[in-house]
């Protein structure tokens, strides 16, 4: 049943070309009516997989084959009229690299109903996620509506990504999302061609990652006895305890469920700050000489918060163990260490804090989080891995003449960049666009995640029935309209723009509906910024986007997703008296 029918979409399978409104958009589309071919998919149909196909042709039994009733046999490497096939090609991978595809229902090949040719796998499996949008909105449930054919559109597509880091960050320390709900995030990323899961994994109200040989981490990190209802200046409680975690299993499963779609899943482990349930657990990791960390708990409310990991050997051999276990159980070359927001005042009052400083030769405290930093910088590029961080892994960082990179703790042949640290080394860029600027002008990669721009937890439309509303207003045609490639940037600086992301805290998320409300229709929207090249002229075309977006709804109905609909939340998606913080006026300019 769709929800929103009477919500103001319009209803859009009275559009012929509603199965072409394509999102993302592809770089070229062509239909042609009246082309010749055979364009129905029936019992008939059958798949021919190429070598390296494979995974797509798992995918496209397993989520066409249960929406549509059809078997799909095997068609075996013959011409057949009737059939899909699915191969690699070295002529798409020339031209439009290993995420590439073309697609064609039109005809103009003789031997096939659909072709599907990708520059490689991936490529493969995002020409099978549009073969589903052009198979109209059914295509996206888990059963068939009713027997029988489907029709396919006349169409040729051709397209790429522009982007290789298409990304969500999903916060499940704030607010445990169950694991099939991370799967089903999965489902969604894909069927957006979004190719990166950042999982926000510890943070001061939780630590959801089972730790085998610091069983307390989850033991008593994991949950918490209740929980702030709303922003942190509301009065309200949630007195509900709240918790979960994933077992080293869960994650093996999400990381080969994502695999299989293409994506990959980047941990974050933050460090220094962001650190209270892991010091609730094991009180040794805090500022034990200036607070009783013992009496610490993992903490029910928000904001930024002052109980920071002590600048000591042991705190770095603790997660180095910690990484060390991330490390297997993630295969991403990008790990994210965090980073973000570490108050100082604790190492400025602590008497460990300031040896180790002068030990150093550290000018200030910043260095002392420079210093954590790098330390796992270096650790993660001798195990072949990356380290990237929020943009505060620049402060207190620059090189300078009294600073060799060994009293850093890079250690002998650490070679780094003007910002103190190793090449490798990449940005979330969150505090607007000017870290990343300073990043990619440095010679390192950088993920554009501006606050002011994708931060899906901003309130998404004025008025006081947004639930808990915080932040800016960014609307779906704002986040539509995010350029992640800052204009001033050198040709050369810009290549290291390597991609974008929308990130999702959820504080006042408390569900994977809340999680829904926020994220959705504006991901589709941050998919196209994404995924779609840029047009020229440089002008974004919101009308036809919106235009598209009418069978987009439908598509996220078939998924089940509780989006806002277009004239505001549903009864049951407002949250009346539950206090959020808007901010009022435009976003500051960045
Ligand atoms: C952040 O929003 N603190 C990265």
């Amino acid at each position: 049943m769709s929800e929103i029918e009477t919500d103001g979409v319009a209803d859009a399978p009275t559009d012929p070309t509603a199965e072409t409104h394509l999102i993302p958009a592809p770089l070229v589309t062509e239909r042609r009516d009246g082309a010749p071919g055979l364009r129905t998919l029936d019992e008939r149909t059958t798949l021919d997989a190429g070598p390296g196909t494979e995974g797509a042709a798992r995918w496209l039994r397993a989520v066409l084959g249960a929406a549509t009733g059809l078997p799909f046999p095997d068609g075996g490497p013959g011409p057949d009229p009737y059939g899909i096939t699915l191969r690699i090609s070295a002529d798409v991978e020339r031209e439009h690299g290993p995420e590439g595809y073309r697609l064609s229902t039109d005809g103009s090949v003789a031997d096939a109903a659909v072709l599907i040719e990708g520059g490689g796998p991936a490529g493969v499996f995002w020409g099978a996620q549009t073969l589903r949008q052009l198979l109209g909105p059914d295509a996206y449930r888990k059963a068939p509506l009713r027997r029988g054919a489907r029709e396919l559109p006349p169409i040729t597509v051709e397209d790429a990504p522009r982007f290789g880091w298409r990304g969500l960050m999903l916060d499940v320390a704030r607010h445990f999302l169950p694991k099939d709900d991370v799967l089903r995030y999965l489902d969604l990323l894909a069927a957006h061609k979004l190719n990166v899961l950042h999982l926000h994994l510890t943070d001061d109200q939780g630590w959801r990652l089972e730790i085998k040989r610091r069983p307390k981490l989850t033991e008593i990190g994991a949950w918490r006895p209740r929980t702030k209802w709303g922003h942190r200046a509301s009065p309200l409680w949630n007195e509900t305890p709240h918790g979960g975690f994933y077992t080293q299993d869960d994650i093996r499963e999400i990381v080969a469920y994502a695999a299989e779609r293409h994506i990959t899943v980047v941990p974050e482990i933050d460090i220094p700050g962001h650190a209270q349930a892991a010091i609730a657990a094991h009180p040794e990791l805090g500022n034990t000489d200036v607070v009783d960390t013992a009496a610490l708990t993992v903490w029910d409310t928000w904001g930024v918060n002052p109980n920071v990991l002590a600048p000591t050997d042991d705190v770095l051999r603790f997660y180095e163990g910690v990484f060390e276990e991330v490390l297997d159980l993630f295969p991403s070359t990008f790990i994210h260490v965090g980073g973000d927001e570490c108050p100082k005042d604790q190492w400025k009052r602590s008497a460990t804090a300031q040896a180790r400083m002068k030990e150093l030769g550290l000018a200030d405290e910043d260095g002392l989080q420079s210093w954590f930093v790098r330390h796992f910088d270096r650790w993660l590029a001798d195990r072949g891995r990356r380290l990237i961080g929020w943009d505060e892994i620049l402060e207190g960082g620059s090189r300078t003449e009294d600073r060799e990179p060994t009293t850093l703790g890079l250690g002998p042949g650490g070679e780094t960049t003007t910002l103190g640290l190793g090449p490798g080394a990449a940005v979330s860029s969150w505090r607007g666009y000017a870290g990343g600027i300073t990043a990619a002008e440095a010679g390192h990669d950088v993920v554009m995640c501006p606050e002011q721009q994708v931060y899906l937890d901003h309130r998404q439309a004025p008025g006081d029935d947004e639930p808990m509303p915080i932040g800016y207003v960014r609307t779906l045609e704002d986040v539509y309209r995010f350029e992640p490639v800052p204009p001033s940037l050198s040709p050369e600086a810009a290549a290291h723009v390597i991609g974008a992301q929308a990130n999702v805290w959820t504080e006042v998320m408390e569900n994977r509906d809340r999680v829904d409300y926020q994220v959705f229709p504006r991901l589709a929207a941050f998919a196209e910024v994404a995924w779609s090249a840029l047009p020229v002229p440089v002008e974004r075309d919101f009308a036809d986007f919106e235009r598209r977006m009418t069978s987009h709804y439908r598509r996220l109905d078939a998924l089940g997703v509780a989006y806002r609909p277009p004239t505001g939340p549903a009864p049951w998606q407002r949250r009346p008296g539950v206090l959020g913080r808007p901010i009022e006026g435009a976003p500051p300019n960045v």
